[in-house]
């Protein structure tokens, strides 16, 4: 049995498919369902009792230690976390309360959960948390991509309680003793992510026949990562990591944010031609740049490469390729997860540009 924080999210329902396909263990599901989460993306589990969901707060630590002690996981992998620099720009507060306290609410009970461990359930328990390359802050063009020895220069509030959370997790293993892994990886891409993300946002826009908005020169460069390489990553790390330390886990893929935008309309004119001709690319609009938007993230992913044997399967013409298909055949999912709250949020992200 594992717990899993944030398994309704993203990269939590993938890695949670992931698990329960590679393997026959348990997980227990700890997620909040904040506008992120959604239990859609896990509706293939709805009957699998390998799957326990538990709606609830990683800063609740009573319900956190009720768990752990009910449960008696191996394990905990913790995604949970407020995720995307816009909004965190726009509210920082969710952003501290969950990615800082919640983290070290769980830290603590994980704490007092490991010190009643004895004997081979002591040696196998692990706290793996999920972090990213955006602590690093932002590279020159021309610098060598981030190392795991790469200074913190984390440069928004969301990057900036991801480095508050990932010190925590180093301090409470450092003091305390608690067996942690870290891992910081690049953007992720692929099925179930929120449309508030740059590749599947663009895809919903674009079918939708609405503007497509490019932030700034559009020249602003990311890492990308099929979210599946991402998950097998973490559980390699999971198996074979070294306690206490850090892994950068990323694509080797890294594309300018305008060049990722001509791939996905270029791949939506091959898969969904417009009705009334022309190219999805007609929609691209340049729209006032995002406050202090980092330029460039690169990862360095040789240490995992070597040390753990983990390399990426998908490159990414063919990870975008499989993600466009999956948002033009789960248009339903789409619908359910943008109606609501997310026009709100879209309306003043993108109005308050006035370009779009
Ligand atoms: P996401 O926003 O899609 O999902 C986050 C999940 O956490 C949601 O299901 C949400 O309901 C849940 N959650 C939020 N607050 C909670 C709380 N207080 N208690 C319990 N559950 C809560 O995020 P994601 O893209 O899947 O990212 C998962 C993790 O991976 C995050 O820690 C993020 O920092 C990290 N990460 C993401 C990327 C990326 O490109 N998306 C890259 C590197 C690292
Ligand atoms: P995003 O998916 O928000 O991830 P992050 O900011 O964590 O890297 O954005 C990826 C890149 O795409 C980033 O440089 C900002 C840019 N971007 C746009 O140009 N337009 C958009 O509408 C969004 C959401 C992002």
């Amino acid at each position: 049995m594992i717990l899993v924080t944030g398994g309704a999210g993203f990269i939590g329902a993938n890695f949670v498919l992931d698990w329960l396909k590679e393997q026959n263990e348990p997980i227990v599901n700890l997620d909040k369902l904040t506008y992120a989460g959604n239990l859609a993306s896990l509706a293939v589990l709805a009957d699998d009792p390998r799957h326990i969901f538990i709606q609830g707060d990683i800063a609740d630590g009573e319900l956190i230690t009720s768990l752990l002690k009910q449960y008696q996981p191996r394990a905990i992998v913790h995604f949970a976390a407020e995720s995307h620099v816009d909004r965190s720009i726009h509210g920082p507060e969710a952003f501290l309360q969950t990615n800082i306290i919640g983290t070290f609410q769980l830290l603590q009970a994980a704490r007092q959960h490991y010190a009643a461990l004895t004997g081979d359930a002591a040696a196998r328990f692990r706290f793996l948390h999920v972090s990213t390359d955006e602590v690093y802050g932002s590279l020159a063009p021309d610098a060598p991509a981030f190392t795991e020895q790469h200074p913190y220069e984390p440069n928004s509030p969301y990057s900036a309680s991801k480095a508050a959370s990932d010190h925590l997790v180093r301090a409470w293993h450092h003091t305390y003793g608690l067996p942690v892994l870290t891992t910081n990886c690049s953007n992720n891409y692929g099925p179930f992510q929120f449309p508030e993300k740059l590749i599947p946002l663009m895809i919903h826009r674009a079918v939708n026949g609405e503007g497509l908005p490019v932030y700034g020169d559009g020249k602003n460069v990311r890492d990308w990562l099929y979210v599946g390489d991402h998950c097998a990553a973490i559980r390699r790390v999971l198996e074979k990591g070294i306690l206490g330390e850090t892994y950068n886990i990323g694509g080797r893929a890294e594309m300018r944010n305008i060049d990722v935008v001509h791939l996905l309309c270029d791949l939506l004119d091959e898969q969904k031609p417009k009705k009334q001709g022309g190219s999805y690319r007609e929609q691209i609009q340049f729209v006032t740049d995002r406050p202090g938007h980092d330029r460039r993230y690169a990862i360095d992913s040789s240490r995992i490469d070597s040390e753990l044997d983990w390399k990426p399967s998908q490159t990414f013409a063919t990870g975008l390729r499989k993600t466009v298909q999956w948002y033009l055949d789960n248009e339903s999912w789409v619908d359910n997860v943008t109606s609501g709250a997310y026009r709100q949020w879209t309306k003043l992200n993108y109005q308050a540009r006035k370009d779009v």
